[in-house]
């Protein structure tokens, strides 16, 4: 089965109440933990690439990488993603060289010139049968210094949001309500995201299938396993997984972005084996292990996200 696109994937998730996993990917035993996971589940899935992940690896690599994670995986619906592209020329570049889906993060640039670089990427993309993300809003997190005026300029401004899509052409809206990426999330200590904020989004763009970055949980457990065997992790805190089911079942939220977690669970599993038999250097005694931990933490996403069987309906709608 060829990669597929999100467009019946997103439509599927919208409708049915759940969220696709999008996972980062760096690595073979990376890809290979999440393909394991989910074939296990039955459940579809985004492998994204980042820049950096494509100058680390070198996106031939990865490529043909995706191509046997297709094959080893059997029917299960894959999207290969460009997360964060940041200009046009690297979305070009990653729909020539096959991905089925792009983010283009215009989010930094004020509001018109968002939208014009949005259209350009949608338009070329578009044009070769890729669905496009793009973003709204920037990824601060809810901190305390953000102040009430402030708030519209940082977070996604849900009167903004239908003028961007209709303006842009953009399939899926990253939104801003108030996660951020990496392990340190909420300097207030106090998870929050706004929901109601959300619920405006999702009211004034019905149907626009949502994306959120920055999703990852942070697991206690895995942080306490880094700390455990010599990591240092002071303040480390996520996104409840609560927050995140709540999100993708009553939301709109279709896509959900998971790197940090799949960190913490490979580096806690390399450290225990470094730790525990300081003899070792085969790397595959650790990299086994790290793999395993990969597959386990998606595991648990995939029932935050309530994605589990769902790989026929999406595939059924695929190939309709
Ligand atoms: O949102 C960013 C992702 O976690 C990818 O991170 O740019 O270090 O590959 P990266
Ligand atoms: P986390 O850092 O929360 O895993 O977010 C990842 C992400 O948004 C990738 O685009
Ligand atoms: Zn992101």
């Amino acid at each position: 089965m060829p990669l597929v696109s999100t467009k019946e994937m997103f439509r599927q998730a919208y409708d049915g109440g759940f969220a696709i996993g999008a996972f980062n990917v760096n690595n073979m035993e990376i890809i290979q933990g999440i393909i394991e996971a989910c074939t296990e589940d039955k459940a579809p899935l985004i492998l994204q690439i980042s820049k950096g992940a494509r100058q680390y690896a070198d996106i031939r690599y990865l490529r043909k990488l995706i191509e046997a994670a297709l094959e080893a995986s059997g029917d299960l619906p894959i999207v290969m993603h460009c997360d964060h592209g940041d200009s046009f020329e690297l979305c070009k570049q990653c729909v020539d060289d096959g991905y089925t889906s792009v983010m283009i993060d215009a989010s930094h640039l004020p509001f018109e010139e968002n939208i014009a670089l949005t259209r350009r990427v949608v338009e070329y993309a578009h044009d070769h049968g890729v669905a496009v993300e793009a973003e709204l809003g920037k990824l601060a997190g809810e901190e305390e210094h953000v102040k009430v005026s402030e708030r519209d300029a940082v977070y996604t401004n849900p009167a903004q949001a239908a003028e961007f899509v209709a303006k842009s052409g953009c399939d899926s809206l990253a939104v801003a309500i108030g996660t951020s990426h990496g392990a340190y999330k909420f300097s207030t200590g106090n998870p929050k995201l706004n929901f109601e904020r959300l619920a405006a989004i999702q009211e004034n763009i019905p149907g626009v299938p949502l994306v959120l970055h920055g999703a990852s949980s942070v697991p206690p457990d895995l942080v306490e396993m880094n700390v455990k065997y010599g990591g240092k992790m002071k303040g480390a805190q996520g996104v409840p997984e609560e927050m995140m089911a709540k999100a993708a079942r009553e939301y709109g939220i279709c896509k959900i972005n998971i790197d940090t977690d799949l960190r913490l669970a490979m580096t806690a599993s390399i450290r225990k084996v470094f730790v525990e038999k300081p003899e070792e250097f085969d790397p595959r005694k650790y990299l086994g292990p790290a793999r395993d931990a990969i597959k386990k933490v998606v595991k648990r996403k995939l029932v935050m996200l309530n994605c589990q069987n769902k790989a026929d309906a999406v595939m059924g709608a695929v190939t309709a």
